[in-house]
């Protein structure tokens, strides 16, 4: 009996020697795409950077693959505090703060470098800020790239092209009128159902940038790939209001510092598949072309008259501002 009793004593004290002092707090980070793309890598660098700040006050469980639902579901997660963090595209964040989708009106950026420096400038940190009101705080902009169009039913050179077709959208109000207005069939659709759509062909085609379409693959269900680069897709690195609150001030700062750097790491990877994605996609049997200067103008000119919405939506004077930014 004493043996046994000695035995139990021994036990507990190699489990306790086993355990960490106090009890971890678990950051579950939920995100649509695979632990190998951009937002996996972004993921993978915020647990990194928080871990060496906080010397292991944290635990993290990832959940990649919209392995926590869809992007609107999880930001409403945060929200109540269910899920502490998560890297979103600019999708549904117009639901949740509506000036973001500002940066969602196509042609408006030049370039990643003139994207980058509007959302790292006023403007972006500003609405950035706004999340504190709704439930959420936001650490950093990330990005996905520019989003371009892939389809089965044709290549698309010219605004007749798109007529009808029937494309995906994020569920977005933004892309949904430059779409109508270019006189396709938009549907907006959250993410997960996206796939099974395109396979039974219930839409046929949607948009993504190469980070996204070379992640998932989208050359399996995909003919065509038009490099339309139509529009800037921010991404966001979101955490929980009643998580962030939880914090003392030193693990603000780490969280804050983590966010920062993923936002690097996942630009680091776009830059890299910009360059890299479309020779890898013609090698999976996608068609590719892209548009010409022109091209693109035709496009501009059709959606003119959904610019005339987006000025009384968010202004023409911060339109102009983001356009001219230098
Ligand atoms: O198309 C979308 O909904 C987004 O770009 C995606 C793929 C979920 C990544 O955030």
């Amino acid at each position: 009996m004493t043996f046994v009793i000695r035995g139990l004593a021994a036990a507990g004290s190699l489990a306790a020697l086993a355990l960490p002092a106090y009890a971890q707090t678990e950051v579950k980070i939920g995100y649509a795409l695979a632990p190998d793309s951009h937002y996996g890598v972004a993921a993978k660098t915020f647990e990194e950077v928080v871990k060496a700040e906080t010397g292991g006050d944290f635990e993290f469980n990832h959940f990649p693959s919209s392995g926590l639902g869809g992007e609107r579901e999880v930001i409403e997660g945060l929200q109540i505090g269910t899920i502490e963090a998560t890297i979103v595209s600019s999708g549904t964040l117009a639901n949740f703060v509506p000036a973001t989708g500002v940066f969602d009106i196509p042609f408006l950026f030049r370039d990643l470098e003139h994207a980058r420096a509007v959302l790292d400038g006023d403007i972006g940190q500003e609405i950035l800020g706004r999340f504190d009101d709704v439930g959420l705080h936001g650490l950093a902009w990330g990005e996905q790239g520019f989003r371009h169009i892939t389809n089965n039913r044709n290549p698309i050179e010219t605004p007749e092209d798109v007529q009808g077709l029937k494309i995906r959208t994020m569920e977005n109000p933004v892309h949904l009128a430059a779409f109508n207005a270019m006189g396709a069939a938009p549907t907006p659709m959250a993410w997960p159902e996206v796939i099974s759509s395109l396979q039974q062909g219930v839409i046929d085609g949607q948009e993504n940038p190469l980070s996204v379409i070379v992640s998932v693959k989208l050359d399996e269900v995909q003919q065509y790939l038009t490099l339309s680069g139509h529009v800037y897709s921010p991404a966001m690195l979101l955490v929980s209001k009643p998580f962030w609150e939880s914090l003392d001030d030193d693990q603000k700062a780490a969280f804050e510092k983590a966010g920062k750097e993923a936002a690097q790491a996942m630009r680091g990877f776009v830059d890299e598949v910009e360059t890299t994605g479309v020779e890898t996609l013609k090698e999976r049997g996608m068609e590719v072309n892209e548009l010409s200067a022109e091209q693109k103008a035709a496009f501009q000119e059709d959606i003119a008259s959904a610019y005339e919405g987006y000025y009384e939506t968010y202004g023409q004077e911060l339109v102009d501002s983001i356009v001219n930014f230098k």
